[in-house]
């Protein structure tokens, strides 16, 4: 789905962006990506994915942990 339309953003793309580059922030996000730097109107929703998103990382990193000290 589309976060950010005035800079074509997903929540894919947050996702992604998250697990490859380490962005954890909104301050990184919108230096990533520009979101919230326009219209501002998809703040709220690219904080709650890019939370979402920093969470599943976290968790996949610990999991991935427990499986190499399985
Ligand atoms: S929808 Fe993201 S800045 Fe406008």
């Amino acid at each position: 789905m589309y976060v950010c339309l005035c800079h074509n953003v997903t929540d894919a793309r947050i996702h992604q962006l998250v697990r490859t580059e380490g962005v954890s922030t909104m301050r990184e996000l919108r230096e990533h990506l520009g979101v919230g730097t326009q219209c501002g109107k998809c703040a709220k929703c690219a904080k709650d994915v890019l939370r979402e998103a920093v969470s599943e990382a976290r968790c996949e990193g610990a999991c991935s942990g427990m499986l190499a000290t399985a």
